[in-house]
């Protein structure tokens, strides 16, 4: 099924990919810096190497991007008043290469002013761009609830005390066309105990006071409840292992990491196995390792050899390619 579907791929794609576990998606004409069972994962800058990819052939692009901060990350940042300029063409590319079924998620931090306790628009100027420019659908927007975060800026939050700790991130779910491909059945949460009480006992449909009729149909199991578009996880907790292989290793951990929970829940609600996933910002590879361990293909592309370098921590079934960064 998967030896299908690779076939049936534009020839820009390497052609010799039989079986599951060969699988790998590789982009035709440049090395990989490694590669396993599932996936590729590539130094450089992404933009060329997204150029390279076939039109239509990807499921699901998800990615953290540098953030325009004010207070500059390790691994540089664009500045806000360049940012939407500087993402256009990336979303280009990514509508590009994504199925008419695909969805490109998109994580983005928010950020202060500089010099006022004022939030910035500059992630809400990428979104209208990205749909209003690039032609995406807003399919979602979603949140990553990050009780991890440090109150910052000092300034406003611990000095001053005017401004309270920023909690979220901005997770904009877009898709190719209004009907992506999707199924919340994938990432079901477990009942909550009043709820699996309510399913023993049996419900009598009743009015609420907001005037919504609950029929008998809320009292059906049907195995778990849907879940909301708040995604709660620390990025420090599913990361302790590469956090101590790096330093085992002697290793550069990355600064600003995934937590497991965000691509997996998108990966889960949003493609089969078998499926391709990109992240054009790897860092880490955190998309690619959660790809991975759900059985489905992917390609990473990371500016930066020493996080590409680390990343390979992650994965235990690892090809070294004739161009590794050491
Ligand atoms: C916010 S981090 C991504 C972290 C990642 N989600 C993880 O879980 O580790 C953004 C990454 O994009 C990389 N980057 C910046 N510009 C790039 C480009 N043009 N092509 C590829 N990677 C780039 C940076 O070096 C940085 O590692």
């Amino acid at each position: 099924m998967i030896a299908r579907r690779v076939a049936s791929l534009s020839s820009d794609f390497t052609p010799e990919l039989p079986l599951a576990s060969s699988a790998t998606p590789v982009i035709l004409g440049i090395p990989p810096t490694y590669t396993t069972d599932w996936g590729a994962a590539y130094v450089g800058d992404s933009l060329p190497l997204l150029r390279r990819i076939p039109a239509s052939s990807i499921d699901l692009v998800l990615t953290s991007p540098p953030y325009a901060l004010e207070f500059k990350k390790e691994y540089g940042n664009v500045a806000k008043g360049e940012y939407v300029v500087w993402l256009k063409p990336f979303g280009k590319e990514i509508k590009r290469i994504l199925k008419p079924e695909g969805s490109f998620v998109l994580n983005i931090g928010g950020s202060y002013n500089q010099g006022t306790p004022t939030r910035s628009l500059y992630h809400f100027k990428a979104l209208l761009m990205l749909c209003e420019d690039v032609g995406f659908h807003l399919a979602q927007e979603c949140f990553w609830y990050n009780p991890a975060k440090l109150p910052s800026p000092a300034e406003w939050v611990t000095v001053r005390r005017q401004r309270i700790k920023d909690a979220v991130e901005y997770v904009w779910w877009l898709s190719k066309t209004p009907f992506p491909k999707a199924n919340n059945r994938n990432v079901l949460n477990e009942y909550s105990a009043d709820m699996k009480r309510l399913l023993k006992r049996g419900y009598k449909p009743k009015q609420r006071p907001s005037g919504h009729v609950i029929t008998a149909k809320f009292g059906h199991d049907h195995g778990g409840a849907i879940p909301s578009s708040l995604i709660e996880r620390g990025n420090n907790e599913s990361n302790s292992e590469y956090i101590r292989a790096c330093a085992e290793a002697g290793y550069k951990a990355h600064p600003a990491r995934f937590p497991r929970a965000l691509p997996e829940f998108f990966i889960k609600l949003l493609t089969d196995e078998g499926a391709i996933v990109v992240d054009p910002f790897a860092g880490s590879n955190m998309t690619g390792a959660t790809a991975e361990s759900l059985r489905r293909r992917w390609i990473s592309v990371e500016i930066k050899p020493e996080y590409l370098l680390s990343s390979r921590v992650r994965f235990s079934s690892l090809n070294i390619g004739a161009d590794t960064v050491a």
